[in-house]
C-alpha cells in the first residue's frame, strides 16, 4: 500500500460519510490520551478531524503512543459518529470522527519552539520560524485570502484587456521619494544596480510600445523608514493606460475594488466612490488620507483669534503658514483632566506644544456654561463665534491647535483618528475615496527647494501650465490617491507624454539637464518617439490584503516579511558575505557598524 497518498481530506469528514472507510495525510494538532483511548486532531490544508485508536488494535495502538505534536501521520480506518454528547459544533467535522485501523508516521517533529495558533507568541520568535507561525489557522488564512484577492483582481483586469508584462528588478533608480537598494555589479567594478521602488519607467515605455494596457504584480524595494503598513520590499498591483483621462483610470480602478470586495468578502462599496480635493480632504481633515467612518472635523478659527490677547492664538492666526484649527468632539464633555493630559502628550508626539481645550457644559449660558483654561483670553464675541462655528451642544469638548499648518494638520488629523476610536465613534463600514487636485510640487522647508509631491512623471494640469514659472506652488497635478478607511491603498497620475513639459519639470525640481539625461535618458528618448497621453495608478497589494483580513500589519498577510529592523530572521539577512565575494565585486569595506537586534516583542 501507498502510504503517502489518501483517499480524503480531513476538514471533507462529514456525516454524509459515516460508515465510509477513508485514507487521510497530516499533522498532528493534538494528541490526548483518555485512559487508555488516544485522540489524535489530525490536520491538513482543509482542515481538521478527530482520529481514535482503538486499543484492541496493539501494534497500532503502539504507534499512536509514540506520536507527538506536529508529527506528520498516515492514518487510515473508518468514519463513524462521534458518541453522543462529544460532538463540537465549532468545527465542520465536530459530529463524526475516524476510527483509525492503521497508522503511520510519516516523519517525527522535534518539540516545538511555541505552540502554532498561541496568540501570545511574539513577533521575532514567529519570523524565526515562520514556516511554523505559517502552519497557524489564521495565517493560513490570510494567505488563501491574498490568493483569492490576486485572482479576483486578475480575473477583472484580463476582462479588460489588460496583459501582464514583467519588468526588470536588477535595473536603475526609480525615484519614488525613498532610498535605493544597490546590487553592486561584478563584471562592471564600482558601479551597481538598482532594485526598482516602482516600475514608474519601465511602465511608461511599455504604453510608447503600444501595449495600451498593461498590469503587474510588481514587487518593489524602498529603503525607507519602517511603520505597520510599511516593509522593505513589497507587492504593488502595477497598472498603466494609454489614451486615457484621469476618469478612465479611476473609474476602472474602483470597479476594480469594488468588483474585488463583492467577490472576496461579499461587500458592497459605494458606487462610485466620493471624491475630494487635496484642499478639502486636509482643510477638513487635516490628511490626505482621511477615515470618513470618523465624523470629527477640524473648524478653522484663525480670522477670530488674530487680535486674541492669546499669544499661542494670535501668532499663528496672523501668519500665512500657520493654522489655528479647532475640533469639536460630540459628548466630550466626559473625558476626564487624566485623558485630556494624554491627548496633550499625544499631539506632542506629532509637534505640537500644548492642546487647548473648552469643557461645553452649557451653551445657553455662554462664557459661565465653559471650562476652560483659556477662556480668560477670549473676549466674549470670539467665544460666541467659537461655539456658532463648532456647532458645540452641551455635553461636547473642543480642542484647539495653533502653529504652522503642517503641525497642527498632523497633530489634530492624528488626534482626531485617535479620539474617533476612543470613543467609538468609527462606523464599522468600509469608506473608500479618491482625493485628487495635488499640488504638483511642495517646498522643501529647509532648502526651498521644490520636489515632486508624486513622482516628477506626474503631469500637471494644462491649464496650470502658464504658473509653472510663476507661482510652482499653486499649480495642481493630474494626481489621484485611493484611500480606504484611513489608509492610502493606491496612488496614480496622468503622466507627462511630452518632453518639452518633462524637460520644464526637471528644470523647476532642480534637476540640470545634463542630471536628467543621465538618470532619466531613457525615459525621455522614448517618450520622443511617439508616446501616447497615459497614465496608471499603482496598488499597494500587501495592504489591501491585510485591510481585508482585519490584520493591523501587512507583515501578517506577507509569508516571508522583513521585522520591523528590515531583516529577515528566518534566513538571517541581512548577512556578512565572504572576502572573496566583496574582491570580485571590488568593494571594501570601512569598520563595521554594530547592528541593532530585534526586539522579541508581540
Ligand atoms: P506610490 O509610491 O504611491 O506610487 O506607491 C503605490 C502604493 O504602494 C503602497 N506602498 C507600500 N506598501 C508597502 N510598503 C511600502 N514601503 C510601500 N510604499 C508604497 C501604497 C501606495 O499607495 N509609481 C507610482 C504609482 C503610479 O504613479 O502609477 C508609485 O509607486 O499603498
Ligand atoms: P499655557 O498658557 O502655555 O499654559 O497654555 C494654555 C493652554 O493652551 C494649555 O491647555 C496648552 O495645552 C494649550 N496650548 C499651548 N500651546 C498650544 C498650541 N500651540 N496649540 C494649541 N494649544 C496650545
Amino acid at each position: 500500500m501507498n502510504r503517502v497518498s489518501r483517499s480524503a481530506l480531513c476538514g471533507t469528514i462529514t456525516p454524509e460519510l459515516n460508515g465510509q472507510d477513508v485514507s487521510l495525510c497530516g499533522w498532528v494538532q493534538r494528541r490526548r490520551d483518555h485512559g487508555g483511548v488516544i485522540f489524535i486532531d489530525l490536520r491538513d490544508r482543509s482542515g481538521m478531524v478527530q482520529v481514535v485508536m482503538d486499543p484492541d488494535r496493539q501494534a497500532q495502538f503502539a504507534i499512536a503512543e509514540a506520536v507527538r505534536n506536529e508529527y506528520v501521520l498516515w492514518v487510515s480506518g473508518r468514519i463513524r459518529p462521534r458518541p453522543e454528547g462529544t460532538e463540537n459544533p465549532e468545527l465542520p467535522t465536530g459530529a463524526v470522527e475516524l476510527l483509525g485501523h492503521e497508522i503511520e508516521i510519516l516523519n517525527a517533529s522535534d518539540p516545538l519552539p511555541f505552540q502554532i495558533d498561541d496568540v501570545d507568541t511574539g513577533e521575532a520568535v514567529r519570523l524565526r520560524h515562520r514556516y511554523l507561525d505559517l502552519r497557524s489557522s489564521r495565517m493560513q488564512n490570510n494567505l488563501r485570502l491574498r490568493h483569492q484577492v490576486t485572482r479576483n483582481l486578475r480575473h477583472f483586469l484580463e476582462l479588460q484587456d489588460f496583459i501582464e508584462i514583467e519588468t526588470p528588478v536588477l535595473t536603475r533608480s526609480t525615484p519614488e521619494g525613498a532610498r535605493d537598494y544597490l546590487v553592486p555589479s561584478r563584471i562592471y567594478p564600482g558601479q551597481f544596480f538598482a532594485l526598482p521602488q516602482s516600475p514608474q519607467l519601465f511602465k511608461q515605455l511599455l504604453m510608447v510600445s503600444g501595449f495600451e494596457r498593461y498590469y503587474q504584480f510588481a514587487r518593489c524595494f524602498r529603503d525607507e523608514d519602517l511603520r505597520a503598513d510599511r516593509q522593505p520590499e513589497f507587492t504593488q498591483l502595477d497598472v498603466e493606460m494609454s489614451f486615457v483621462h484621469e476618469d478612465d483610470v479611476m473609474e476602472t480602478m474602483e470597479q476594480m475594488i469594488r468588483d474585488l470586495f463583492k467577490g472576496v468578502l461579499d461587500i458592497e462599496l459605494p458606487s462610485p466612490f466620493p471624491r475630494l480635493s487635496y484642499a478639502e480632504a486636509v482643510g477638513r481633515f487635516g490628511t490626505d488620507r482621511p477615515d470618513l467612518r470618523i465624523p470629527l472635523e477640524l473648524v478653522d478659527v484663525a480670522d477670530l483669534m488674530r487680535d486674541v490677547e492669546f499669544k499661542v492664538f494670535s501668532g499663528p492666526a496672523s501668519d500665512p503658514g500657520s493654522r489655528v484649527a479647532a475640533l469639536r468632539v460630540p459628548g466630550g464633555g466626559s473625558v476626564s483632566r487624566q485623558q485630556i493630559d494624554n491627548y496633550t502628550d499625544f499631539v506632542k508626539l506629532y509637534g505640537a506644544k500644548g492642546l487647548a481645550y473648552i469643557k461645553v457644559n452649557q451653551v445657553a449660558a455662554g462664557r459661565d456654561g465653559l471650562q476652560s483654561p483659556i477662556l480668560k483670553f477670549l473676549p466674549d464675541d470670539v467665544i460666541t463665534e467659537i461655539l456658532k462655528r463648532t456647532k458645540v451642544v452641551d455635553g461636547d469638548l473642543i480642542f484647539f491647535g495653533a502653529d504652522t499648518a503642517t503641525i497642527v494638520n498632523d497633530a489634530l488629523g492624528a488626534l482626531r483618528v485617535c479620539l474617533g476610536h476612543d470613543l467609538e465613534m468609527a462606523e464599522d463600514s468600509w469608506s473608500p475615496l479618491w482625493v485628487t487636485e495635488f499640488p504638483l510640487v511642495e517646498q522643501d522647508p529647509d532648502t526651498g527647494q521644490w520636489q515632486s509631491l508624486h513622482h516628477p512623471f506626474t503631469a500637471p494640469r494644462e491649464d496650470n501650465l502658464p504658473l509653472l514659472d510663476k507661482d510652482p506652488g499653486a499649480v495642481i497635478s493630474r494626481a489621484y490617491d485611493m484611500v480606504l478607511n484611513g489608509t492610502e491603498i493606491g496612488g496614480g497620475s496622468i503622466r507627462i507624454h511630452r518632453t518639452d513639459t518633462q524637460a520644464r519639470i526637471f528644470q523647476l525640481l532642480g534637476i540640470a539637464a545634463q542630471e536628467a539625461e543621465e538618470k532619466f535618458g531613457f525615459l525621455l528618448d522614448g517618450l520622443r518617439y511617439g508616446a501616447p497621453p497615459h497614465g496608471g495608478i499603482a496598488f499597494g497589494l500587501d495592504r489591501i490584503v491585510a485591510m481585508m483580513a482585519g490584520e493591523e500589519s501587512i507583515r501578517d498577510v506577507i509569508a516571508f516579511p522583513k521585522s520591523q529592523k528590515a531583516a529577515c530572521l528566518l534566513t538571517e539577512s541581512p548577512s556578512d558575505v565572504a572576502g572573496s565575494q566583496l574582491r570580485d565585486l571590488g568593494i571594501r569595506l570601512r569598520a563595521a557598524q554594530a547592528p541593532v537586534p530585534d526586539s522579541n516583542s508581540a
